[in-house]
């Protein structure tokens, strides 16, 4: 990955992307839209890239033997300028012939123009044209079809489930899905734990060689309260989902309610983390710590058994064991997550 990082790091310059498309980066109503320059390194998350790419893989095997005699149609929408969850294995299955453009054509989508103009020079040099249907530069959310959609791969988020529009887009997507499409990544999971951030983040690591899943210290992991899991996306949820809509702007999803527990020691030391595990398809999956989508995000606006002394702050949530608090989903600009205590006294 990082050999086709350093061979596509120019991409801006081959396709002639203004300089100012590629720094640009905004809000818009469903989340963030990171700049091309920051979204092409992205390719360098190895897990990450090697799990979806054998699990499109995967899908498309599956796909064909229920549609056998369909051109499959895939959706990947933000895609980000060198879309690398799909285009190296668009490359790898023309070189060896495995797939052709009358059995899968894709439909690219970003909302950064930088993105799209890369992209279409990436899918050139590589020979990769005859696999399009179409490179739309939009919002994913204003995307429809009359065609059947066969395969959607979706990425489009940070850590703890934050920041970009990850659960609109994939909303959106799942109403456009053939009913027997499949839907990547299978499912989001975010638990919240709580745990003692120093040996969460510090001592866990001082003698690994790597920071990966497969590298947590199972002391550590053992000594953590986990309250349980928030938010589940996959296609059940999402058909069911309801959302609560606050104002134009603002949607929000009610999640689940847990209960603070008792616990002994350091009972003033613990934070909450978000943590994400995703099963992209079937056995390919990537757990905490894998990538830097699933890196658990420590949420700081939340005291547990214990008030500051100083740096308070009004949008701080204080609470104590054997209180109930509610986790909320926000659908805005910067989406994440939103807890409410319950038993106000
Ligand atoms: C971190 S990059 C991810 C790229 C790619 N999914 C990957 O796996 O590497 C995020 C991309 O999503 C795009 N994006 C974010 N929100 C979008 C939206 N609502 N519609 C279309 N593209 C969006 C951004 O412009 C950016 O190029």
């Amino acid at each position: 990955m990082t050999t086709l990082y350093d061979n596509l790091k120019d991409v801006f310059n081959y396709a002639k992307v203004p300089y100012e498309l590629r720094d640009r980066q905004f809000l818009n109503k469903t989340g963030f839209a990171m700049s091309p320059s920051h979204a092409i390194t992205t390719i360098q998350d190895v897990f990450r890239v090697s799990a979806f790419v054998k699990s499109i893989d995967k899908a498309i095997k599956d796909l064909q033997k229920i549609y056998p005699d369909e051109t499959l149609h895939i959706l990947y929408p933000a895609c980000g300028p060198l879309a690398p969850l799909l285009v190296p294995l668009l490359a790898y299955y023309k070189a060896n012939k495995i797939y052709n453009e009358t059995q899968l054509k894709v439909t690219f989508i970003d909302i950064q123009e930088g993105a799209i103009l890369s992209l279409v020079e990436i899918l050139k040099v590589s020979g990769l044209d005859a696999f399009v249907k179409e490179i739309i530069c939009a919002d994913a959310v204003e995307y429809q079809s009359k065609e059947k959609i066969h395969l959607v791969v979706l990425e489009a988020m940070q850590h703890g489930f934050t920041k970009e529009g990850h659960l609109s887009i994939s909303k959106h997507f799942v109403d456009l899905l053939d009913k027997d499409g499949i839907f990547l990544p299978q499912e989001v999971r975010v638990d919240a734990v709580l745990a003692i951030g120093e040996e969460e983040y510090n001592t866990q690591w001082k003698d690994a060689d790597l920071v990966a899943s497969h590298n947590m210290n199972p002391e550590i992991r053992d000594q953590r309260v986990v309250l349980g899991s928030i938010l589940r996306v996959n296609l059940e949820t999402l058909r069911g989902m309801e959302i609560m809509e606050l104002n134009e702007n603002t949607r929000l999803v009610k999640c689940a309610t847990h209960t603070i527990p008792h616990f002994e020691e350091n009972h003033d030391k613990r934070i909450m983390l978000f943590a994400t595990n995703i099963t992209i398809y079937e056995d390919e999956v990537l757990s905490e710590y894998d990538s830097g989508i699933t890196h658990p995000l420590p949420n700081m606006d939340i005291c547990i058994n214990f008030i500051p002394k100083a740096d308070k702050r009004v949008t701080d949530l204080y609470v104590a064991s054997g209180d109930t608090i509610t986790f909320y989903y926000k659908l805005v600009g910067l989406p994440g997550f939103l807890i409410t205590k319950e038993n106000l006294k």
